[in-house]
């Protein structure tokens, strides 16, 4: 008769033990009990970069990466992108279920109540150097946005949590804004309620001397779907980030300031940044065997926008985005020739032994820098573009965190390497 269990030999004692498997997982304190002696430790499993360890119990994002499959609360990506708004996709990430007409038209006007900062954080923000990455900027804002709600330190309240949940999607846009506004030295642009959320964005960012800008519809919706499609991915580098900082209980706007910090780096939300900088560089066609062969040389970096932790398959939201390419070039006009360098890229790449042997796909960030650039929204501006969405999936990630019995704070072990104890050399004897 099959058991839902593990047998351990420990050959250096002869012992045999017993673990329990639950949904294909052993747990990592089962291992404990696994010792030599009376005053041994007992087993530990090392696994850096968490690579075959979960961390936690999610409900919320759904990835089967080998067959190329990503869902929200079990909706199926594609069907949310071209169904949905993204108010109402952070509210089924947050809430769990889809809201109906009224729980949605409750929360779009919650959020757009909330889109705006306290007058402070326009003189802060106008304090940045004038050359500020935006990022860098966004990061240290949000983290600022502590300071304006010492009251969101009260994690374990529920209607707190929610309360502040609300202002964090909310101001993500205008900080975002005005962190782009402050870096060309533009004067900061206030929320408009009337207009849906990506639409007040764009206008944040975008109206020049005329109040009468309105973004292109086209645009509006474009920006819609790239929100809809960076929410969340589950267990990624700045969602454990949040987890984490989260699990000490320290209030949502610094986790949430500390996440965005994480998503900055190349390898996860700055890959974007990096795809547009990559594809520039090389600059055309003729150029591309030859990136390809610096690339698997190991001499010219790695192809950017390439490669997944989890997808060993074309990243579902990488197909959503080259459809919304297109479309969004054919209505910008702006056919953007570094897309020919991207299809001519993707192309040897998906071909190529060495990509092909090593599972390596286009990912979400292959082909949104090109559509943002097409929005005419500038490269330094990528990251940020990253951090406006997935604050839900953060947020539906941290509360889920918290409800969940079984977290305590973050703390892994370590195998230390370092020395035995030795004694203090004086600074003579040196
Ligand atoms: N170009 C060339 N070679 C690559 C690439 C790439 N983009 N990605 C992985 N490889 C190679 C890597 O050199 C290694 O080869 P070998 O086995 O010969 O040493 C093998 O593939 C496995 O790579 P890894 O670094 O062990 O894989 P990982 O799971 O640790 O890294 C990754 C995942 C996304 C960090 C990596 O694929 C990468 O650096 N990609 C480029 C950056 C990028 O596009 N990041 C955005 C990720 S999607 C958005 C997000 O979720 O943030």
């Amino acid at each position: 008769m099959p058991k839902d269990s593990l047998t351990i030999t420990d050959n250096r004692t002869n012992k045999v033990y017993e673990v329990p498997i639950t949904d294909g997982t052993i747990r990592g304190i089962d291992l404990r009990q696994i010792r030599v002696s009376d005053d041994d430790f007992g087993l530990m499993s090392y696994d850096p970069a968490f690579i075959n360890t979960a961390s936690c119990r999610s409900s919320v994002t759904f990835i089967d990466g080998d067959n190329g499959i990503l869902r929200y609360r079990g909706y199926p990506i594609e069907q949310l992108a071209e169904q949905a708004t993204y108010l109402e996709v952070a509210y089924l990430l947050i809430h769990g279920e889809l809201p109906t007409a009224s729980q949605l038209e409750q929360w779009n006007s919650e959020v757009a109540q909330h889109t705006f900062v306290h007058e402070n954080v326009k003189s802060f923000m106008s304090g940045f150097r004038y050359d500020a990455h935006p990022m860098g900027m966004f990061v240290g804002s949000v983290g600022a946005l502590s300071t304006f709600y010492p009251e969101a330190k009260d994690v374990l309240n529920p209607e707190v949590r929610r309360s502040h949940m609300i202002r964090l999607i909310a101001k993500m846009p205008t900080i975002a804004a005005w962190s782009y506004r402050h870096s060309v030295g533009m004067p900061f642009v206030y929320p408009d309620f009337a207009l849906s959320y990506a639409a007040n964005f764009l206008t944040m960012l975008k109206r020049g001397s005329s109040p009468n800008y309105t973004p292109p519809p086209e645009a509006v919706r474009a920006l819609d779907v790239l929100f809809i499609l960076h929410a969340d991915h589950e267990q990624n580098c700045s969602t454990n980030v949040m987890r984490s900082i989260g699990s000490s209980q320290a209030d949502p706007y610094c986790a949430l300031a500390g996440a965005a910090a994480a998503l900055y780096g190349p390898l996860h939300g700055g890959a974007n940044e990096a795809v547009l900088r990559m594809l520039r560089e090389i600059g055309s066609l003729a150029n591309v065997p030859g990136f390809i062969k610096e690339v698997k040389e190991g001499t010219g970096g790695r192809l950017m926008g390439f490669g997944h932790r989890v997808y060993k398959n074309y990243d579902p939201r990488a197909k959503v985005i080259k459809r919304l390419a297109d479309q969004v070039f054919e209505v910008t006009g702006k056919k953007n020739p570094l897309l020919q360098v991207a299809l001519e890229l993707e192309k040897i790449a998906l071909s190529d032994d060495y990509f092909v042997k090593r599972k390596l796909y286009p990912n979400v960030d292959f082909y949104s820098g090109l559509i943002y650039e097409a929005l005419g929204i500038p490269v330094d501006m990528f990251p940020v573009m990253f951090a406006i969405p997935r604050t839900s999936g953060w947020l539906a990630q941290w509360e889920e965190m918290l409800a969940d019995k079984e977290q305590k704070i973050a703390r892994p072990r370590q195998i230390y390497t370092g020395y035995d104890e030795r004694p203090f050399v004086p600074m003579n004897k040196r």
